[in-house]
């Protein structure tokens, strides 16, 4: 190998930085990636076989219960462009380590909308075909193209276009089949020319409505601050309570235990699905038990949103993963519905 090539691997790294929740855990190793070559020198590095591999990008979906023993990929790489335009569609692309919200405000700056709704979500674009991010009416894949990633084991440079990625609700290829094998160097957007507004979402459209676009179409820069608005009245800023968003998926369950809950509970929030089952609101479910603004030691449900687990100071990953699974079982016990968690746990 030569110096070139070699990586710049630190050793007993501090990731408090590289998660949202802030756990105060290390990395036995850590490779910041700036460029593609980095990467492979890094995955390739002798002090480093056989070692797991943590990849982080802003570190917004993920639970670190505890130091870390193997290499963590600080993925950094940046830069975004136009690539290409056809009658039908403007194509953007972005290195997989620009911050989300940065590009989506890039992309209408540049008189490229179509990813308004996704404003403000945290984390960088490499993270957000994963969980396929999704917000206020629109989910990324809506506009995904493909992406490209390296490939840990091979380190073959692959291309994947959405059919590949199989994504679903705050699901994709990478959350299953695809875990732990590859890391996201960069994501290319299709932006439809005809533009046509994301506005039916409850909360979205009573802030427009709020901002003066009751009648009127709203235009793309509209739905961005209307969804930045919202989601800054209801969502923990991450830098000033540490959160990971929702902890918990809309849980999906067939027609006849939807009706039968609703019978139980007129109140129930339900969103019909296109296959005939129904996703509920977990944060209804949630709420309704009576876990708003309760904690457990420093880890506690978020009292505007009791779909959000937040770090009051000081918590552990262990601290938020058992207010968690006392929040399953209550779920489960009173609604006989399991809530699965959205970020992945370690
Ligand atoms: N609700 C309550 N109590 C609560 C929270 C919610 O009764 O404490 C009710 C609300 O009144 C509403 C319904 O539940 O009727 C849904 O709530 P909300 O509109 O806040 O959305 P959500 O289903 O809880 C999902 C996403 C969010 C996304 C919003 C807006 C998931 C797991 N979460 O939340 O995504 O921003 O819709 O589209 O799908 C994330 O994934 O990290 C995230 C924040």
């Amino acid at each position: 190998m030569s110096q070139s090539d070699s990586a710049a691997l630190i050793a007993g790294y501090p990731l408090k930085a590289h998660n949202t929740f802030g756990f105060d855990v290390r990395a036995q190793f850590a490779c910041r990636i700036e460029h593609e070559s980095q990467l492979l020198a890094a995955v390739r590095d002798p002090r480093v076989a056989g070692l797991p591999r943590l990849v982080l990008g802003g570190g917004s979906n993920v639970v670190l219960t505890r130091d870390f023993a193997g290499l963590a990929l600080l993925v950094a790489l940046r830069g975004r462009k136009l690539v290409r335009e056809d009658d039908d569609a403007w194509y953007v692309e972005a290195a997989a380590g620009e911050p989300w919200h940065d590009f989506v405000a890039w992309t209408l700056a540049q008189g490229l909308p179509g990813l308004e709704n996704l404003a403000l979500i945290p984390g960088t674009v490499g993270a957000a075909p994963i969980q396929n991010i999704g917000a206020y009416g629109l989910e990324m894949g809506e506009r995904f193209a493909s992406l490209r990633a390296v490939e840990l084991a091979t380190g073959a440079v692959v291309e994947l276009d959405a059919e590949a990625c199989q994504f679903g609700y705050r699901d994709s290829f990478f959350k299953r089949e695809g875990r732990d094998r590859f890391v996201i160097v960069s994501v290319t957007f299709r932006l439809p020319k005809v533009w046509t507004p994301r506005a039916g979402y409850a909360d979205l459209a009573r802030e427009l409505a709020a901002n003066g676009h009751a009648g009127a179409q709203p235009g793309a820069q509209a739905i961005f601050d209307a969804v930045v608005a919202v989601r800054r009245a209801k969502l923990p800023d991450p830098l000033v309570l540490g959160n990971a968003g929702s902890f918990f998926k809309n849980p999906v369950v067939d027609a006849a235990q939807s009706d039968a809950l609703k019978l139980k509970e007129p109140d129930l929030v339900s969103y019909p699905q296109a296959d005939g089952r129904v996703k509920l609101a977990a944060g209804w479910l949630i709420d309704r038990c009576g876990w708003k603004g309760r904690s457990m030691g420093a880890a506690a449900v978020h009292e505007r949103q009791a779909l959000v687990l937040v770090n009051r100071g000081g918590a552990s990953g262990e601290d938020v993963l058992a207010l968690a699974q006392a929040i399953q079982q209550d779920v489960l016990a009173r609604f006989g519905v399991k809530l699965e968690a959205e970020p992945v746990c370690l």
